[in-house]
């Protein structure tokens, strides 16, 4: 490990836990505290860029499909698959060991439109569709049975403010499509962890919905384990506070917390809004694109510093945390290049383009955590 991939590592644990071992990467760091994973493309997986190899290999423990294993890469027209990525990436995660998620069965983004409909392009009837989404379920899932460790079964089912969002799936089989997927990923596969995935997570009433949906749920029987808090953030907010509440009211609840798409989008917003909506899309232009060329020192620091904070507060949780998973390996690779502006250049994650581990000059020089 060079020096600067040991000074984040210190700096993310503090002092006390920095040891001077250079092979160390961050999943060894937080080994007794929750895996470090990363969500991955095609490229990443299939053996053919020894640097991203390397990255993985040192630094994760947990890996996430990006794209690979959403239905219009997985299922494109009706009937027929494509699991070369699925195949790769199971592959990939097993030779590192790491523990592997299905991202995702049910979603209403990235989902064909001939889902929903019959050959003379009516929607479906609900039992239609409840068909349809079984055998997908029953062949994507069945195929990795017993080797993917845990599935985002649902996706953004709920608007911000906590009410239902009204994608085919609610519309064509209502608020009891989430109920029939995890049922049936439970069936297909009944040792994977199942999970319940979304962003803005810590907006209380959005919070609330999806509490009262997995506690229904479990209530009736049906497998859930845990809440992802995708956690697409930003430099200065959510608050700590939001987030840590969310992770206590998920605790609670009784069920597992996982930080699964995290980023900390570092460049100005056309509009204000949060979250991740990929419908939200702006051309691109110079002017929401200020750091094309490099990071300024000041925001390169403020982003490590919001990563330390954000790693400190899932330390003090990490009783109830099992997994901290980045939206990407490497700047060069992350959908904030792409969203809410396309063509900018962005720096949201803890490895650079070059896929050297970022650190920040500012603590250096205020912690005494740097081995002479
Ligand atoms: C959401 C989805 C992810 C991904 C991101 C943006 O958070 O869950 O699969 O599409 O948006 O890349």
């Amino acid at each position: 490990m060079n020096h600067s991939r040991f000074l984040i590592s210190c700096i993310l644990l503090g002092a006390f836990s920095c040891q001077s071992s250079n092979e160390r990467g961050l999943k060894d760091e937080f080994q007794s505290n929750f895996f470090i994973g990363a969500a991955v493309n095609a490229r990443q997986v299939d053996g053919s860029m020894a640097s991203a190899d390397s990255l993985l290999d040192l630094h994760f423990n947990s890996l996430t499909a990006e794209n690979g294993l959403k239905w219009s890469n997985v299922q494109p027209e009706e009937g027929k698959f494509a699991f070369e990525f699925g195949d790769n990436y199971v592959k990939r995660g097993k030779k590192m060991d790491a523990f592997i998620v299905g991202h995702t069965l049910v979603w209403h983004q990235q989902v064909p439109d001939w889902v929903f409909r019959d050959k003379e392009g009516s929607f479906l009837s609900k039992e239609a569709l409840q068909e349809r989404m079984d055998d997908h379920i029953q062949t994507v899932m069945g195929r990795y049975k017993d080797q993917i460790d845990g599935w985002d079964v649902v996706n953004e089912a709920f608007e911000d403010d906590g009410g239902w969002r009204k994608t085919h799936w609610y519309l064509l089989m209502g608020e009891e499509y989430i109920a029939q997927a995890f049922a049936k990923a439970h069936q297909v596969d009944p040792n994977a962890e199942l999970y319940y995935n979304d962003y803005n997570v810590w907006k209380p009433e959005k919070r609330r919905a999806i509490l009262k949906m997995a506690q229904n749920l479990r209530s009736r029987g049906i497998r859930i384990d845990g809440i992802g808090m995708q956690g697409h953030y930003r430099l200065d907010f959510p608050s700590l506070d939001q987030i840590e509440t969310a992770i206590e009211e998920i605790h609670q609840a009784g069920f597992q917390v996982m930080i699964t798409e995290l980023d900390v989008d570092v460049l100005p917003r056309p509009s204000d809004f949060d979250g991740a909506d990929l419908e939200i899309s702006y051309a691109d232009s110079p002017e929401w694109n200020p750091y094309a060329d490099f990071i300024p020192a000041e925001v390169h620091d403020k982003l490590v510093n919001r990563y330390v904070s954000l790693f400190g507060l899932f330390k003090k949780h990490s009783d109830k945390i099992s997994r901290v998973t980045f939206w990407g390996l490497h700047d060069g690779s992350t959908w904030l290049n792409n969203w809410p502006v396309r063509g900018r250049t962005n720096y949201p994650l803890l490895f650079d383009r070059e896929m050297r581990l970022k650190w920040n000059t500012a603590s250096f020089q205020k912690k005494t955590i740097i081995p002479t």
